[in-house]
């Protein structure tokens, strides 16, 4: 297993838009437990592969609390979605930055595992605002899109300060 690089905001390759995966394979279920490792390690609810610059429609989700019930969704489509909440989100590629965004209630979900098999769920809360939320990785979009303009520009140049200071401090 290794840990894998998480690509920060505004990375452009956070902009690319994942394929689905056809091959389910040892390499395939490899990349999963990897991002798992990585998801836990950082720590994180849910890892989508474009964040780990993979373009793959790979998805890792634990919204436990005792960190044992991972989700993995491959080519996942939504099927249903109805309602609405507003849920403060974070995101391991933009790490810091926490505000709130609109997402539906509830969301059926349709994705197949590891190993190619198909299988449906019912989501809601916290885990269906994850799952949005990493779909919308798989598209390119990450969550700071759905914020105004001025605050998609603050949080870009916090997170560009940010990067160019960790830098400096790996320098010296
Ligand atoms: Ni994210």
């Amino acid at each position: 297993m290794a840990l894998l690089t998480i690509l920060r905001y505004p990375d452009p390759r956070l902009h690319k838009v994942a394929s689905p995966v056809t091959v389910f394979d040892d390499a395939l279920r490899a990349l999963v437990r990897d991002m798992a490792q990585t998801m836990y390690e950082a720590p994180g609810v849910g890892l989508a592969a474009t964040q780990v610059n993979v373009h793959k429609q790979v998805i890792v989700i634990d919204v436990s609390e005792t960190h044992d019930q991972l989700l993995v969704l491959i080519n996942p489509r939504i099927l249903q979605a109805d309602g609405s909440q507003v849920c403060e989100e974070g995101c391991l590629s933009v790490p810091g930055v926490y505000e709130e965004v609109e997402r539906a209630e509830h969301v059926v979900v349709e994705a197949e595992n590891e190993f190619g098999g198909t299988f449906k769920l019912e989501a809601e809360e916290l885990l269906a605002v994850c799952i949005q939320h990493e779909m919308d990785h798989l598209k390119g979009k990450v969550f700071v899109e759905y914020l105004s303009r001025l605050k998609q520009t603050r949080i870009k140049s916090r997170m560009q300060k940010e990067a160019r200071e960790e830098d400096k401090s790996k320098a010296a």
